[in-house]
């Protein structure tokens, strides 16, 4: 089983999207892991950015995810990375589909909502950089026999 890194970013929380988004990817059949409400520091920020450190946005980028609280999670379940990756929905609000979180609720690349793991790699760099491994809860899921 995939695990991925989602986060609801700060306009996702104060727009009181965080249920909706959660119970989203519930439905989908994947497995809430962990989830915590938390401030993201400067240096988490930079961390989870680094890929896009050299892009002129970086700076914006770091502000906006810093600028208030985030809703983070671990998710689990087989091909949970592309799986929600597609749930998400296009990075620019104008190129998401109806359907996906962005493409229903966002309008601005700025404020797009969330953010997706874009490969298993990213995702383990991300949780650890977010999580301590004994937050994320290990159970059985019973629905599991039914979604594979
Ligand atoms: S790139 O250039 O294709 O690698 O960028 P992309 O993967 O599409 O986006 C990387 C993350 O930066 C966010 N982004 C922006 N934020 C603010 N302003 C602008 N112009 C901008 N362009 C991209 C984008 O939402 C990605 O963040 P995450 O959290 O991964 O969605």
């Amino acid at each position: 089983m995939e695990k991925t890194f989602l986060m609801v970013k700060p306009d996702g929380v104060q727009r009181g999207l965080i249920g909706e988004i959660v119970t989203r990817f519930e439905k989908k059949g994947l497995k809430l892991l962990a989830g915590k409400i938390m401030v993201v520091t400067e240096e988490q920020a930079k961390t989870h950015y680094i890929e896009h450190e050299s892009k002129p946005f970086f700076g914006s980028l770091i502000s906006y995810i810093t600028s208030g609280p985030v809703f983070a999670m671990v998710w689990e379940g087989k091909d949970s990375v592309a799986l929600t990756r597609s749930m998400i929905g296009a990075t620019k609000p104008t190129d998401a589909a109806p359907g996906t979180i962005r493409g229903d609720y966002a309008v601005e690349m700025s404020r797009n909502l969330i953010h997706g793991s874009d490969s298993v790699e990213s995702a383990e760099r991300e949780i650890a950089n977010m999580f301590k491994a004994d937050e994320l809860v290990s159970y059985e899921q019973a629905t599991a026999k039914w979604l594979y």
